[in-house]
């Protein structure tokens, strides 16, 4: 099968498009024909080494959490999807490739609303953004938030879901996000270039940090005492959450099944927009990492939404054609 794969620590220009061995599966586990993928900052954080200490990698690697696709074979013991279903789902890598191995606790079937192309643009962010909304921000209706990054992939969810609970949503983002923001429920956007979210919110029950730099310590002064922090970028400032009685937690997603099926009822019922930003073909997977990291100014620069990665129609043979064609190659 053709997949991106790298071979040493390193960005975009590691990527290599070229052959690897189609997956084996285990009794537990099903074969996706991945129809698209995604570009997260996490593929690029893992792939440039500096989470290795935590996540090393084994080369040679093959990003990719985000899929959808079709599933090619299952194994015995797999009683919850068929042969033939169209799934979606956050995986722990792989899914820059034709075909993808991975337990089934985490995939759902993809929503009916979607192409696979919107489908795989959902899953890693959306999750990351139900989890920090719900399951440790634990908003509620009559509560105010303030969300950084707001018109980021994961941030635009977040405000989607704290929309969907009723709560006063303040954001901070680039001044040319603005609409988009309020329509998806914010109350205020704050420019993080020109204004100061110190100056112009106060008394806050949460904050979700889905940026680094000084970003948290800032944020402790507009919380209210006892509110709680929830950061998807890095370690809690201990001694800041200590001195006002704030609940702050550095999260890392939990890949879930329950919480991605809920998310798909939602996009299922029309109540929770998708955002695809650009498309590439999966052999151009190194052109989306360059935009991600804003490292190429002759790239398109998006100001919202997610990089998709299809992968082309020509390539959906069958394992056992591929196989057959280059039976040592696959
Ligand atoms: N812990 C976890 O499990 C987990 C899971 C998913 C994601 N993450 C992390 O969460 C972060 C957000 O992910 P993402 O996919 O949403 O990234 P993204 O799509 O790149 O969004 C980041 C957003 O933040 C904006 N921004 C940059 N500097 C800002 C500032 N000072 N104030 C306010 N907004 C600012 C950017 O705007 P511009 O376009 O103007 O720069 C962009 O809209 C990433 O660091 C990612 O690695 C962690």
């Amino acid at each position: 099968m053709k997949a991106i794969r790298l071979h040493n620590y390193g960005l975009s220009e590691e990527l290599k498009y070229e052959n690897a061995p189609v997956p084996e599966i285990s009794d537990e586990q099903i074969l996706v024909k991945v129809m698209a993928t995604s570009v997260n900052p996490l593929d690029m954080k893992k792939a440039s080494g500096i989470v290795k200490d935590k996540t090393p990698l084994h080369f040679p690697w093959i990003p990719g959490h985000d899929f959808s696709g079709i599933i090619e074979n299952a194994g015995k013991n797999v009683s919850n999807f068929k042969v033939g279903d169209e799934v979606y789902g956050n995986c722990n890598g792989g899914s820059y490739a034709e075909f993808l191995a991975l337990d089934t606790f985490a995939v759902d079937i993809k929503p009916e609303a979607l192409t696979f192309e919107e489908a795989a643009s959902v899953p890693h962010v959306g999750e990351t953004a139900w989890q920090a909304i719900h399951t440790h921000g634990k908003l509620t209706k009559d509560q105010k938030v303030l969300i950084h990054g707001a018109a980021g992939a994961v941030g635009a969810y977040a405000v989607q879901f704290a929309s969907m609970i009723g709560a006063t949503i303040y954001t901070t983002a680039a001044s040319t996000e603005k609409e988009f923001l309020l329509s998806l429920g914010a109350e205020k956007v704050i420019d993080y270039q020109t204004e100061d979210f110190t100056q112009l919110v106060n008394d806050l029950d949460l904050v979700l940090v889905l940026v680094g730099g000084d970003i948290q310590k800032r944020s402790y002064t507009v919380l209210k005492e006892g509110g709680r922090l929830v950061s998807t970028t890095g370690p809690i400032m201990e001694e800041e959450a200590r001195q006002k009685n704030i609940t702050a937690i550095s999260m890392i997603i939990h890949q879930s099944g329950d919480d991605l099926r809920k998310i798909s009822k939602l996009i299922n019922e029309h109540q929770l927009k998708t955002d695809v930003a650009l498309v590439y073909n999966l052999e151009h997977a190194a052109d989306g990492w360059r935009i991600l990291s804003g490292e190429d100014p002759s790239l398109p620069k998006i100001s919202h939404g997610k990089i998709v990665l299809k992968i082309s129609p020509d390539n959906y043979d069958s394992v056992e054609e591929k196989k057959n064609q280059n039976p040592s190659n696959v």
